[in-house]
């Protein structure tokens, strides 16, 4: 897949998601696998005004190359602005969000909503893409709702508006996350677009991104709630979209090393405060279905030194050694695909 001067076969990517896709989770990703990754959206408005959360926002290391800034906004003279601003951090490319459902994007005019009024839309895009000389490329769901799929207008106009890559999240507005992805639409999308697609929606496993590749046709898959808690979705979808040949599942010690790497690196980005209270949603689905668990858990969200977090997770991954000789530990990927307790979703 193609854009700018990145060329690479059949990447895995990581999805853009607001206060999940910070510095640290994409460095994370990047060391298992990813092979592009996403900041979290970043208002184009609040980038326009210098608001220092979202200027925040912008910020990257080498490490994470190659590397997308996403932007959304609801007019062409904030995009265009907040395009300049973004270019001066030097993604390798520039994303446009035209696919947040929620109320406080869409409420505005801002992503989903582009899709009811895709001429502003276009002239969003145009503007961008002459605005600045990196790649400029999108990511949007298949339409409004299920009356008004527009998606193939959607992609002839951003083509001809000179966006370079577009994902296709395959559910409508409406949809929000419910049912399944739409992968046929995706599908459709690939067949008729002249610029590369990254198909979206619904991949929790290896087997799932083999899956997409094979039933859409896309380019590059991108994948968002399956690689919380479980970073080595990256490494194992490649490995087994490239070699037909399986990674074995990570154990409890890499699941619960890759929790303390996680907190390491926010603590390093956001200090001891923050850095340790962001961690606290995501060590339920790292040590997801590891016996005796939640009285860690417990332990581990009252916990403030972040020192002795890890200290907690690592005398668990002693206990969790006893349980393993116990044969209590079954180390198989089901309990990391069970995504059946829903995660809470503000996006
Ligand atoms: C918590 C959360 C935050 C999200 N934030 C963004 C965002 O900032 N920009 C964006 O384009 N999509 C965002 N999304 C949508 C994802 O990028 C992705 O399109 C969606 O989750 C479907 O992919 P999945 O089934 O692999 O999760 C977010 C999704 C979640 C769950």
């Amino acid at each position: 897949m193609k854009i700018g001067r990145i060329d690479i076969d059949r990447p895995v990517i990581l999805a853009p998601m607001e206060d999940v896709t910070d510095r640290a989770f994409r460095q994370l990703c990047k060391r298992h696998g990813a092979d592009i990754v996403y900041t979290e959206f970043i208002s184009a408005e609040a980038l326009r005004r210098g608001v220092e959360k979202s200027l925040r926002k912008l910020k990257t290391d080498a490490i994470e190359r190659p590397f997308a800034i996403q932007i959304f906004g609801s007019t062409v003279e904030s995009m265009v602005e907040a395009a300049e601003i973004a270019e001066e951090y030097h993604p390798d490319y520039l994303d446009i969000n035209f696919g947040c459902p929620t109320k406080k994007v869409a409420g505005k005019g801002a992503g989903a909503a582009l899709l009811r009024e895709p001429e502003k839309m276009t002239a969003i895009a145009e503007a961008v893409v002459k605005a600045v000389t990196l790649p400029v490329t999108a990511k949007t769901r298949i339409g409004w709702d299920r009356e008004s799929i527009n998606i193939i207008d959607v992609l002839h106009r951003l083509e001809d508006a000179g966006i370079e890559a577009l994902a296709v999240h395959g559910r409508t507005r409406s949809e929000m996350y419910k049912g399944k992805a739409d992968w046929n639409w995706i599908r459709e999308v690939k067949q008729q677009a002249r610029i590369p697609i990254i198909a979206n929606g619904d991949i929790w496993c290896a087997e799932d991104a083999v899956a997409m590749f094979a039933e859409t046709g896309a380019e590059g898959v991108m994948i968002g709630r399956g690689s919380i808690g479980n970073p080595f979705i990256f490494e194992s979808a490649k490995q087994l979209v490239q070699t037909g040949v399986p990674l074995p599942p990570p154990d409890f010690r890499q699941r619960i090393h890759a929790a303390i790497d996680h907190l390491t690196l926010s603590v390093e980005f956001k200090g001891e405060k923050y850095g340790n209270l962001e961690m606290r949603r995501h060590y339920s689905t790292y040590l997801k279905a590891l016996p005796m668990v939640s009285r860690v858990r417990n332990k581990l969200v009252r916990e403030e030194g972040w020192e002795q977090v890890i200290q907690i997770l690592l005398d668990y991954e002693a206990e969790c050694e006893g349980y393993a000789r116990e044969g209590k530990i079954c180390d198989d990927t089901e309990s990391l695909n069970d995504h059946s307790d829903k995660l809470v979703l503000n996006y």
